[in-house]
């Protein structure tokens, strides 16, 4: 990488310093709760917020680009049903590739199509293997619907409600980006070579699925499940830190201070344990976090607080990660038409 740029972006700027995630100009806070996924892809294709007839039009094409060619939908469901989702979303992608005529049209007006296509599609992959592999029956996209509730309908074959929606919805807005993580940066390379649009989110999603990246909300759960009881807590993450092993869900590599995602995230945690009357697993990753902070000078960071959100709103685990690469398919698509 001699002499080469890689980290410039007008995309988002993470300023690890002082704890701010900017998308285009506008702080997280300022976007989290307060504006829908589709808004924020749209700021990152076109560098300022839709206005209401621009939101429409996005949400119409994206809501039309949501159904897969048969091969792919037969390959979904062929696939082992054990086989993890990541490997499954991954093999998707790759695959959508092979079905489109114009994968290698560098003509940027196709590039921008295929990303947006992508944005559509991801979700749909995810939902059909996901009924598949329980063997139930493939629920259809709904156009009527946007892309967070849209997903949810696919997986659960019922509408969701307004706040499991809404909730989905802040997450996918505050995993849309994050600057040159390493997901993105491998995204960039693949294309750099000029290669396809398939290929660097193919890439993307090989990237973000370890532990170390996406695949740490899902390590959260796992611990959370491993401790078992508040009273475990303090037990192992003494014999995780003796150890030298890694607590999942805390640390960052940027972000020196506290990662401005993670209170809108505990803070719907907290709501949705305090409903669902059981507060144990919040209350577990409160407490985890504090050590952490006292013996590490380590934070939460955006996985800690999301893998309770997604579980008190009863999504598989597995399916964690993949609601990850469902959100930052806009950020990996954006940076790639900027490499571009
Ligand atoms: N649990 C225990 N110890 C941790 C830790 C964690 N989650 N994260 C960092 N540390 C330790 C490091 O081993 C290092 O210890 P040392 O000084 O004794 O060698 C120290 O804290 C400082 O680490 P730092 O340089 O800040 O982290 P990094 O930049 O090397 O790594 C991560 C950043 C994200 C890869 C790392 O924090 C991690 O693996 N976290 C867990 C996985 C995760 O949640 N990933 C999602 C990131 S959004």
């Amino acid at each position: 990488l001699e002499g080469i740029i890689a980290a410039h972006t007008r995309l988002s700027d993470v300023r690890g310093d002082i704890g701010q995630l900017i998308y285009c100009g506008y702080d997280i806070n300022e976007l989290a709760g307060q504006v829908s996924y589709e808004e924020v892809v749209y700021l990152l294709y076109h560098n300022h917020l839709p206005n209401a007839k621009e939101l429409a039009s996005l949400k119409a094409v994206l809501s039309g680009y949501r159904e897969l060619p048969q091969g792919v939908i037969d390959m979904l469901t062929s696939l082992p049903k054990d086989c993890p989702p990541m490997h499954a979303i991954r093999t998707g992608v790759s695959a959508l590739g092979c079905y489109d005529t114009t994968a290698d049209d560098d003509n940027m007006d196709a590039q921008r199509r295929k990303a947006l296509r992508l944005i559509a599609q991801i979700p749909v992959i995810t939902a059909y293997f996901h009924r598949s592999r329980q063997g139930l029956p493939l629920v259809a996209p709904d156009a009527t619907l946007g892309e967070a509730a849209n997903f949810l309908w696919m997986i659960d074959g019922e509408k969701p409600s307004v706040e499991k929606e809404s909730t989905i919805d802040m997450c996918y807005v505050l995993h849309a980006d994050h600057g040159m993580n390493a997901s993105t940066f491998s995204a960039r390379v693949t294309i750099a070579t000029l290669s396809d649009m398939y290929s660097a989110v193919t890439t993307a999603i090989g990237t973000l699925k370890g532990p170390l990246h996406g695949g740490a909300n899902e390590g959260v759960i796992k611990m959370l499940k491993e401790i078992g009881s508040l009273d475990q807590v303090d037990a192992y993450v003494a014999d995780c830190l003796a150890q030298k092993r890694k607590i999942m869900g805390i640390g960052h590599r940027v972000y020196k201070v506290l990662d401005p995602r993670a209170p809108h995230l505990k803070r719907m945690a907290q709501i949705l344990s305090a409903k669902l009357g059981d507060p144990k697993w919040i209350q577990m990753s409160e407490r985890i976090a504090e050590i952490m902070l006292t013996e590490k000078n380590l934070h939460a960071n955006v996985d800690f607080y999301s893998a309770t959100v997604y579980y008190s709103l009863g999504i598989p685990t597995d399916l964690f990660t993949p609601i990850f690469a469902i959100a930052r398919t806009s950020g990996w698509t954006a940076h790639v038409l900027e490499q571009l």
